[in-house]
């Protein structure tokens, strides 16, 4: 039986290091987007069987990059995309970060490069990898949100770029849905998880939040296709 395939975007570190992990030890073939192969010291040693795992370099603000990583890829269709290449700007979650994001203290060219990569980079690997997903048994593709993103439990104000950017996330995951209705898209929370963006005071270990995530990814039907679940599969308000 031939492996199945995956495409991680953001593989090189934190939540799509783990998914890129996980999959090779599953005896996945992974595909591993990374915006600079020679950063990506811990993906290229991740234990794999020959052939099971090739870098390919991915910026998701660049057409040029995208496509170019599809073209990488030769004719191999995929099963699962991971969308999950994403930023809460330059500095991380801080303090400071906070106040460039919050009313008052709005860093506009922060703002503009967040939904560059978390929204509008999302979509056109959303829109650059459809064709490689269409021709799978279960075509599954998940966009890395946040709970951050969900309007209903903003119960704190602050991070308007990075929630925003999530938010609108949202809304491409359920109009995908609807255009692509052989495609499970999934807009999905995984948790605030000790990594560059979650900080070292986050609560869950990326590994485990990805165990989970990747549980209730074999379980996603159809069905599921359009809404926002967190990573044991349970509905996040919008
Ligand atoms: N950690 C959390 O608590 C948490 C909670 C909710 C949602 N999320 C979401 O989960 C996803 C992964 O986050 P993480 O915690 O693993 O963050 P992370 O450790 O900071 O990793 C972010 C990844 O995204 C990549 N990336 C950034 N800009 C890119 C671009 N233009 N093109 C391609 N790749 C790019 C980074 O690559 P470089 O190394 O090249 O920068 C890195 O691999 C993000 O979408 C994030 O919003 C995380």
């Amino acid at each position: 039986m031939t492996s199945r395939s995956v495409l991680v975007t953001g593989a090189n570190r934190g939540i799509g290091l783990e998914h890129a992990r996980r999959y090779l030890a599953r005896g996945w073939r992974v595909f591993a987007g990374v915006r600079d192969p020679s950063r990506a010291a811990a993906l290229a040693a991740l234990p794999a069987a020959a052939g099971q795992l090739m870098i390919v370099p991915l910026d998701v603000t660049s057409g040029a990059s995208v496509q170019s990583a599809v073209a990488a890829m030769g004719g191999t269709s995929l099963d699962v995309v991971v969308n999950n290449a994403g930023t809460y700007g330059p500095v991380g979650w801080s303090e400071q970060a906070r106040t460039t994001q919050a009313a008052g203290g709005m860093d506009y060219d922060v703002w503009r490069q967040i939904l560059e990569v978390n929204l509008l980079g999302a979509f056109r690997v959303a829109e650059a990898f459809r064709t490689r997903l269409e021709g799978g048994e279960r075509p599954l593709h998940v966009l890395m949100s946040s709970d951050l993103g969900s309007i209903a439990n903003n119960r704190m104000g602050q991070s308007h770029a990075y929630r925003s950017s999530k938010a609108a996330l949202n809304m491409v995951c359920k109009g995908l849905a609807i255009e692509w209705p052989g495609i499970i898209s999934v807009a999905l929370a995984p948790g605030w998880c000790r990594t560059d963006l979650g900080g070292a005071d986050a609560p869950i270990d990326p590994a485990d939040s990805v165990a989970a995530q990747q549980e209730t990814f074999d379980r996603l039907t159809l069905a599921d296709s359009g809404r926002f679940i967190d990573r044991f599969g349970e509905t996040v308000p919008w």
